[in-house]
């Protein structure tokens, strides 16, 4: 592997093998989403426990400073919205030459296998893949599902990481779901998890990140369910600590009810 591909994988995924992403991005077609309304705001004090965030270039350049910035990853597909057509009609937003000048360490794209825009997006995908490799900047795909969430199943999402991983991606970010290790066996590069819309209880999402690494998983990249909780350092440290020091869903609930009560 090239040293500047070898060089930002190892800024995003951390010596012990295991990453935490933390998306922000998801403003690139759903608007103003609740408590990402000022980005600047929700980052400002969960920035220092994430190992990087997924941003796009608009929000990026307004809302974080470059001197005090994370690795990035750089969305560069969109051109939808929640209220148009078919959120799966995407296209690339962001051309290779402006990810190198904001120095970031890979770009992402979402696929929507399985939809009337799979091939456009699976050779997005490609386009990407050639244009990163040419320069030494990983491609994390984002196995998409719009609005049907049913579609988290391990037989899809199987098909869609490996489809990513064929395709040339070096990192796919997928749902955890039931049997989630015949997603991560089928698929020969590293997995990230998103959190999907904010569920019930903290231990519900300290449970899946928790279940999804022992089934092989490297961590996550997971948004709505930490900066939409009322108490977003706290569940990101709890979080924090099931990924890099191997917390059970049990230790993450005690860090997170300290951290919420001010103890620690
Ligand atoms: C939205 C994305 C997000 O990065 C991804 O879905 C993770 O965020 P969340 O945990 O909130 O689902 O791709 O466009």
């Amino acid at each position: 592997m090239d040293w500047g591909m070898k060089n930002r994988l190892s800024q995003l995924i951390q010596s012990d093998g295991r990453c935490l992403f933390l998306p922000v991005d998801h403003g690139y077609f759903q608007g103003p989403t609740r408590r990402l309304e000022n980005p600047r705001e929700t980052l400002e004090p969960i920035l220092p426990y994430a190992d990087a965030i997924f941003i796009t270039r608009g929000i990026l350049r307004s809302c974080v400073d470059p001197d005090r910035a994370k690795p990035i990853i750089l969305r560069v597909s969109g051109g939808v919205s929640v209220i148009g057509k078919d959120l799966a009609h995407e296209g690339i937003t962001t051309c290779i030459e402006e990810a190198i000048r904001l120095n970031v360490c890979a770009v992402g794209i979402s696929i929507f296998v399985g939809t009337d825009y799979e091939h456009d997006s699976l050779l997005n995908l490609a386009k990407l893949v050639d244009e990163g490799e040419r320069y030494g900047i990983p491609v994390m795909a984002v196995t998409a599902v719009g609005r049907e969430l049913e579609k988290r199943d391990a037989r899809y999402l199987a098909l869609a990481c490996r489809i990513a991983a064929e395709l040339g991606a070096r990192v796919v970010k997928t749902y955890y779901c039931e049997n989630f290790e015949k997603v991560t066996g089928g698929c020969p590069v590293p997995i990230v998890m998103a959190g999907g819309p904010k569920v019930d209880s903290e231990y519900q999402v300290f449970q899946f990140v928790y279940d999804g690494i022992q089934k092989g998983a490297i961590g996550v990249n997971l948004g709505r369910n930490i900066w939409q909780n009322d108490h977003p350092v706290a569940m990101i440290r709890a979080l924090r600590a099931i990924i890099h020091e191997s917390a059970t869903p049990e230790m993450a609930q005690d860090i997170y009810d300290g951290i919420r009560a001010g103890k620690r």
